[in-house]
């Protein structure tokens, strides 16, 4: 289980310009339902990449739900980000057959190439690069995804090349 406390007027994109009119679609489809949070929270996810914290006080006004339940379910979900992400995300497999076939090297060498830590974005905001479970490919262990694309048996080497090779491929 994750435990994340946010001091929801601390949060640092705050003051960040987020479109709410975007959430319109959502408000109108979840309005006047009951059970709605967490998927109101995947739409709202689903837009934005991330939970911007200006969509929590317009949800909650329009959908009746209490901002504490929320933050309470995006804090606990492991699936919901409270922060902008960049555009491809690096998922590095930490499940048991990654973990045993090195996957604590791919991470340094990927973190250190791109100069951020885990759970980052590059400056560029290209990458997001974070730890996960098991991506369910055991097979091709060590094992890391960019967005939907599968790369497995990699070592620290291989794996910032991967990394390198997909930005030139989709940097446009
Ligand atoms: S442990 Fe990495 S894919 Fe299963």
């Amino acid at each position: 289980m994750r435990i994340q406390r946010i001091a929801i007027e601390n949060r640092e994109d705050n003051l960040e310009e987020v479109d709410l009119s975007q959430l319109d679609s959502v408000i109108e489809k979840f309005k006047n339902k009951k059970g709605i949070t967490i998927p109101v929270l995947q739409a709202v996810q689903q837009i934005y990449g991330y939970l911007p914290a200006k969509a929590f006080d317009l949800l909650s006004e329009k959908t009746g739900i209490k901002k504490s339940e929320l933050y309470g379910v995006a804090t606990f979900y492991a699936q919901f980000r409270l922060k902008p992400v960049g555009k491809h995300i690096v998922k590095v497999c930490h499940g048991t057959a990654c973990h045993v076939q090195g996957a604590n090297i791919i991470s340094e060498s990927i973190l250190e190439a791109l100069k951020i830590a885990d759970g980052e974005t590059t400056t560029d905001g290209f990458y997001t690069v974070e730890s996960v479970a098991c991506l369910g490919c055991c097979s091709l262990a060590p094992v890391i995804m960019i967005d939907d694309e599968v790369f497995g048996k990699l070592s620290g080497k291989t794996a910032v090349n991967v990394i390198k090779e997909y930005q030139l491929k989709h940097n446009n």
